[in-house]
């Protein structure tokens, strides 16, 4: 039985987590659930049972430490970077969700059903990859493996969950603000369509207003002009699939959508595939589900969408065609939960591969 230590244990991931730990019965003796100041008297609850939140601190790092063995940590790269080497020179394994540490060259970049080999006994921080990512590389590495991939175009459609709980709020907030002032104005009352103008809202977390909106934009913009959620899409991916010839260009966009991030996805590969063997071997995978049956009279049947695959551990398939614009090109539309497979999920599997493996 583990002692486990959940860094931003009352964050969007973070409750995640200790959700995943119960879930799946993870064998977990007790928590240590660490967030900021902010937090101080606040309460978690696992198995029935409520830990009071340790604010993270050198001091307290050092004064709980010796009876903890193993850290997730979800508190943003830059307490990532500070703390994690601490709990590591402790020899505590650490599972990090953030970016700090997922292109250094030494550390591990774990999917489990993609790259579990690259876990061992000597790398005591291993980082989880970014949720768009994850879901990506669950049903293209298998597709690697027969035909190799040369090239790869996705945009992605993301759920605000994915900017983390006060986000969620954000969207909430605004819709109802929204509707309340149409509400006011008898709009839908009246069907008056010319009366349908949404006044903009100000944002307080995501860049600009989400609700009844799209924003092309996540997190911030590097001098190539992609943003860095674009690039370690592309950076990652390579990493993960073991590959840095694999072309890739990334589009990502918010959408004011709860939870579950959507992406459509282009891949042409070097070996032509055909729909109905890319079906089979995704349809041999244990954590991919395909619903893709465009004309069943049940809609439930013909595609994913993200309220089909939220709170579900599961990755989810659709739309898959020909590409019609090259020679061995294919179409996929993937959706996941993001706070589950895409980040809280993802970091409990690595725990249980390590556990496999003999690893703790
Ligand atoms: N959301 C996703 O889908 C997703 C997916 C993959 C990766 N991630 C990554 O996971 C991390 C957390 O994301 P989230 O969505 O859970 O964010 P969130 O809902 O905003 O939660 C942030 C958590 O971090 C804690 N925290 C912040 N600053 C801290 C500090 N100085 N010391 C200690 N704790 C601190 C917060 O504690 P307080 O409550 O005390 O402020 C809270 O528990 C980020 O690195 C994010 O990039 C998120």
């Amino acid at each position: 039985m583990y002692n486990i230590s959940v860094v931003g244990a009352t964050g969007a991931v973070g409750q995640e987590m200790l959700h995943m730990l119960e879930l799946r019965n993870f064998p977990v003796n007790k928590i240590y659930p660490f967030a900021s100041s902010r937090s101080k008297g606040k309460k978690v609850l696992f198995k029935d049972k409520e830990y009071e939140i340790i604010e993270l601190t050198k001091e307290n790092v050092k004064k709980y430490s010796k009876d903890i063995h193993l850290v997730l940590f979800s508190a943003g790269a830059s307490v990532s970077k500070e703390f994690a080497p601490i709990f590591a020179e402790e020899n505590i394994f650490v599972v990090d969700n953030s970016s700090a540490w997922r292109m250094q060259p030494e550390i591990p970049l774990v999917v489990p059903e993609v790259n579990p080999h690259t876990l061992s006994k000597d790398k005591k921080i291993i980082a989880n990859p970014n949720c768009s990512t994850i879901q990506m590389v669950v049903v293209l590495a298998p597709i690697h493996k027969v035909a190799k991939i040369k090239r790869i175009v996705v945009s992605t459609y993301q759920s605000v969950s994915g900017a983390g709980g006060k986000a969620m709020i954000e969207l909430f907030e605004e819709t109802k603000k929204v509707l309340s002032q149409l509400e006011k104005e008898k709009t839908l009352m009246s069907h008056n369509i010319k009366s349908f103008v949404i006044e903009k809202t100000q944002p307080f977390v995501l860049p600009k207003q989400i609700a009844f909106n799209l924003i092309p934009q996540i997190d911030i913009f590097l001098q190539n002009l992609y943003t860095k959620e674009e690039m370690k899409m592309v950076n990652e991916t390579r990493k993960i699939l073991e590959d840095e010839n694999i072309k890739i260009s990334a589009q990502c966009v918010r959408v004011p959508v709860f939870r579950s991030h959507s992406e459509s996805v282009w891949i042409e590969t070097e070996k032509k595939i055909s729909v109905d063997e890319t079906k089979d071997i995704l349809s041999s995978l244990k954590s991919v589900k395909i619903i893709d049956d465009p004309f069943n009279t049940d809609p439930n049947l013909r595609y994913p969408t993200p309220i089909d695959a939220s709170q579900q551990q599961i990755t989810y398939v659709g739309r898959i065609r020909e590409d019609l614009s090259c020679d061995n090109g294919l179409v996929f539309w993937i959706v996941s939960d993001n706070l589950l497979k895409g980040a809280a999920l993802n970091a409990v599997e690595i725990l249980e591969e390590m556990l496999k493996r003999d690893i703790i």
